[in-house]
């Protein structure tokens, strides 16, 4: 039976449009989880939306309507978004379905029988856009942390959850495992909220109504964090009846995220699922920002890059490999047009692109798009057939650890070693002399051999693009299979090549941005 692969992205806050930043995470965990599914894993990739809490309640007010009719606009929003940039998830929860509000008061009411939830009285400064509770020594100039905004103080009766009860062994799994991931997230986690003390927290709210409410006592309505982290698991179908999964997909293999959420998944989560008694994620895995130009992009500071007018003109795969090649992986990175038109250029069209084009016309022109099964290797070829055959491990352990623009890097070094074998072997010259015939159909394959690896490495990130690069290469389902990448040589020895347009046109760079700095 296949090894199955759970991955997870946030569940989002229909509170205004996606954005580039929600297409950062959720494209990578569809590259992912292609990757996965190509290396025969049976693979859970699950997204969805957060749709409760005061802040929906309040836009949804605003624009005058119920909760649940305006998160269902926003909703289908995202999910337009999602079929758009080619997202494979095989699941969409939404928090506001009937079987994940079971799920959530089951968990509750759980956490409350085993003594991990107790009533008490919450005082504090509360950040009502984030939702979030703070301690004086967490306000940044009396400002909340996070957002740069006012903060009330609030006194409410509600239930807690005993958090402090489980600092050494939150401490114990970041610091002796490799739970969270980049490392040096884990010393933000244990310096910042375990060493200084975890304090219970406070789990259910009473100032509105919008949320799920609390089986045995309600004028209380779950706190939105709980609500949103059993999404992991009622999805699954953990204590619903919609969903059987649970026991065949969790725990899940990661849960991908940005950083200012870590805290959330890295200390809340496994202390209820501690208290649950059922099994930890494998790993927590925080990335950077998205940023453009020097401050945070989100939708609240209103500097958002709409990705249907990028993909429209320059396409989807260019989009979809911009952000996974911008982003390292334990830092933020900045979203600047003139840079992912000069990606376009560089990566895709001149290196990735003429490579293509260039083997296929000089397969047409020298052998009529057919090339002789007949092979003169020469030591020259050796440099480029060994990286090509070792390319595909460094992907898989960059992939596997989440290094995705280092696994791009790889790949596009391929491609650019190929690129220079065209230089080396100078097939123009061979084409002239008629007892090369053999030597250069050999040199011809093995540039179509490379084109093969890189684009099967490369399907995972360009999902659209690569079967059409398949389609020039005249490689069939059996050529690209994962497991033929390993060995050069799969392509058949009188392999047949089809001509088409350039895959990604080259790009006008001064006038582009002209076009976008008008929108
Ligand atoms: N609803 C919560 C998550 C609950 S998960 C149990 C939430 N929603 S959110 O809509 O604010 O989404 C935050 C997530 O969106 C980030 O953690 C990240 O995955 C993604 N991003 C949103 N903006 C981003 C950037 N500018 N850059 C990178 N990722 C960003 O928090």
């Amino acid at each position: 039976m296949a090894e199955k692969f759970y991955i997870t992205t946030p569940i989002y806050y229909p509170s205004g449009s996606p954005h580039i930043g929600h297409c950062y995470t959720t494209v990578a965990c569809d590259a992912v989880a292609r990757y996965k599914r190509a290396r025969g894993y049976d693979v859970m990739f699950l997204t969805g939306t957060d749709e409760h809490g005061q802040k929906i309640e309040d836009k949804a007010a605003a624009a005058g309507l119920s909760p649940k009719a305006y998160a269902d606009n926003v909703v289908s929003e995202f999910k337009k978004l999602w079929t758009y940039m080619n997202i494979s998830y095989d699941r969409f929860v939404r928090t506001t379905d009937d079987y994940h509000i079971q799920t959530v008061q089951y968990v509750f009411k759980q956490l409350y029988d085993k003594g991990y939830i107790y009533k008490g009285e919450y005082k504090g400064k509360y950040c009502k856009p984030c939702e979030s509770f703070w301690t004086d020594s967490q306000l940044v100039d009396g400002k909340c942390p996070d957002c740069g905004r006012d903060v009330v103080e609030m006194t409410e009766e509600a239930y807690f959850f005993k958090l402090s009860a489980f600092s050494d062994r939150l401490r114990n799994l970041l610091e002796n495992n490799d739970f969270l991931e980049p490392s040096s997230r884990v010393n933000e986690m244990v310096n910042n909220f375990i060493k200084p003390g975890l304090e219970d927290l406070c789990v259910s709210r009473t100032g509105f109504k919008w949320g799920v409410p609390v089986t045995f006592d309600d004028k209380h309505i779950v706190y939105v964090w709980i609500d949103a982290l059993s999404n992991y698991i009622s999805a699954l179908g953990f204590h619903n009846d919609v969903y059987h999964d649970y026991e065949k997909y969790w725990p899940a293999d990661i849960h991908v995220m940005a950083k200012e959420i870590v805290r959330f998944h890295a200390l809340i989560w496994p202390a209820i699922l501690m208290a649950l008694d059922i099994p930890l994620p494998k790993k927590i895995y925080g990335h950077g920002w998205i940023t453009f130009g020097d401050k945070k992009m989100s939708k609240s500071l209103g500097n958002v890059v709409d990705p249907f007018v990028l993909g429209d003109r320059y396409g989807v795969d260019a989009l979809r490999y911009e952000i996974l090649r911008e982003m390292p992986f334990s830092s933020d990175c900045t979203f600047v047009s003139e840079l992912f038109l000069q990606r376009i250029n560089t990566d895709l069209a001149n290196n990735l692109g003429n490579l293509v084009s260039r083997t296929v016309s000089m397969i047409q022109k020298y052998f009529d798009g057919r090339l002789p099964a007949e092979r003169q290797p020469e030591d020259l070829d050796r440099e480029l057939i060994i990286l090509a055959e070792a390319t595909p491990k460094k992907v898989e352990e960059k992939i596997d650890s989440m290094h995705l623009s280092d696994a791009l890097a790889e790949i596009f070094n391929l491609i650019s070693r190929a690129n220079k074998y065209i230089d080396e072997t100078t097939p123009w010259a061979l084409a002239k002399d008629e007892s090369q015939k053999t030597r250069l159909a050999t040199v011809l394959y093995n540039l179509l051999e490379t084109i093969r690896i890189s684009s099967v490495l490369l399907q995972p990130f360009m999902p659209t693009t690569m079967p059409e690069v398949w389609k020039r290469i005249g490689a069939g389902e059996k050529e690209t299979a994962w497991n033929t990448l390993y060995t050069f040589g799969g392509l058949p020895a009188d392999a047949e090549v089809t001509g088409g347009a350039p895959l990604f046109p080259r790009i006008n760079i001064p006038q582009e941005l002209e076009y976008m700095a008008a929108i």
